[in-house]
């Protein structure tokens, strides 16, 4: 029997992807002779003006290396080392940024939210905002959401503009993490302005890595004020690059056409192929609506074991257990056809294991 072609696209992560060919243009493109450092070139310029017309207004907008950067810069902005930020209990900003938030703030207090789903209660926010009012507890700030959220579902224009409705009545900054925000506003079809200022977001991380970019997200500053010195922030994080072109480029590139909505449009649309794939499936639990690029399941531990076995990688530990199964831009129908035959082997090979361990023990008995 011919070997299995290897795998060569996995569902662990987004950023296991490389980088798209219309980022990769503008790259080569942007190398091209000598240009001024730390930010003051053409394609920065050209980059921050896409994004002010993608988003339909003035914005202030600063490229940094990474979406824990990001985040952590932006909401180091909105106050002072004694505020606080509210999030959801498993946002990124809380679970994954290794207190990065608090350090590059001197130490704000980051609190937890609950909420469905991965999206914040909104009644959550004043029951927190409100526990404390004395000079004993860190004073709240900011509330931060995340944009598709960590388990793949995406907020609503009227659920952010739900959450922004608390916010404003407790005078607290809006920010989004929005390292899939290219697959929230593919998912919803609305404008990008319809689902961030127009709903009440101040500053919005959007992430180019996880869309298709090399490196590098923008801090998008719709309350301009917080922007205030934000690019000494950066240099003293180390996050002001010198060959900015580099960071920027790319933007131009997946901005100029509209690729960056295609781009994560292809990664929803697999991410449905493979939810549509794998429902119905008796041994595969669904744990969350299925609304940008990646699908949750429970799966019985041999069937993850062996799916691990066969050279699959995919996470166990995101959200609130489960697997999750990422797609990315360049996610193929047949990557999806292959793993839902694979785990469908999987499942037979472990029931039948298991009906022959039963046969035995019977005939043991
Ligand atoms: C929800 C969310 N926010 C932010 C990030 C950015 O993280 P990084 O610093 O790895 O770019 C990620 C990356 O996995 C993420 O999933």
């Amino acid at each position: 029997m011919p070997s299995a072609a290897p795998i060569r696209r996995h569902f662990a992560s987004d950023n296991y992807a490389g980088v798209c060919p219309e980022a990769w243009r503008a790259l080569d493109a942007a190398n091209a002779g000598h240009t001024v450092s730390y930010g003051d070139d053409e394609w920065t310029a050209r980059a921050s003006d896409l994004l002010r017309e993608t988003f339909e207004t003035h914005c202030d907008v600063f490229f940094v290396f990474n979406g824990t950067a990001a985040n952590s810069l932006a909401l180091a902005s909105t106050g002072q080392s004694y505020h606080s930020v509210l999030c959801h209990e498993i946002a990124h900003v809380e679970t994954d940024e290794c207190g990065a938030p608090e350090f590059f703030s001197n130490g704000m207090k980051v609190l937890q939210l609950p909420g469905a789903n991965g999206k914040i209660d909104p009644g959550a926010i004043e029951r927190v905002a409100r526990k404390r009012a004395d000079i004993h507890y860190p004073k709240p700030r900011a509330v931060t959401l995340t944009q598709a959220t960590e388990v793949g579902t995406v907020y609503s224009v009227e659920e952010v503009k739900a959450i922004w409705a608390r916010t404003k009545a407790l005078g607290l900054t809006l920010h989004m993490d929005g390292a899939r925000f290219a697959n929230a506003v593919a998912s919803l079809g609305v404008a990008p302005k319809e689902i961030t200022w127009q709903a009440g977001v101040d500053v919005l991380c959007f992430g180019g890595t996880k869309n298709g970019t090399h490196v590098g997200d923008a801090v998008v500053f719709f309350n301009r004020a917080l922007a205030a010195e934000f690019d000494y922030r950066c240099k003293q994080s180390g996050q002001l690059c010198s060959k900015m072109r580099f960071l920027s480029a790319p933007w131009v590139g997946m901005l100029e056409d509209g690729a960056w909505l295609r781009r994560a449009a292809h990664a929803n649309a697999m991410a449905s192929r493979l939810r549509a794939g794998v429902q119905g499936i008796d041994e595969v639990r669904l744990l969350f609506p299925t609304q940008a690029n990646s699908v949750f399941v429970d799966l019985p531990s041999g069937v993850t074991h062996a799916l691990h076995q066969v050279g699959w990688k995919f996470y166990t530990f995101i959200g609130e257990g489960g697997c999750r199964l990422m797609c990315a831009w360049d996610t193929t129908e047949e990557d999806v056809d292959r793993f839902v035959a694979d785990l469908k082997t999987a499942i037979r090979d472990a029931s039948a294991s298991s009906q022959h361990v039963a046969a035995s023990s019977r005939s043991a008995g």
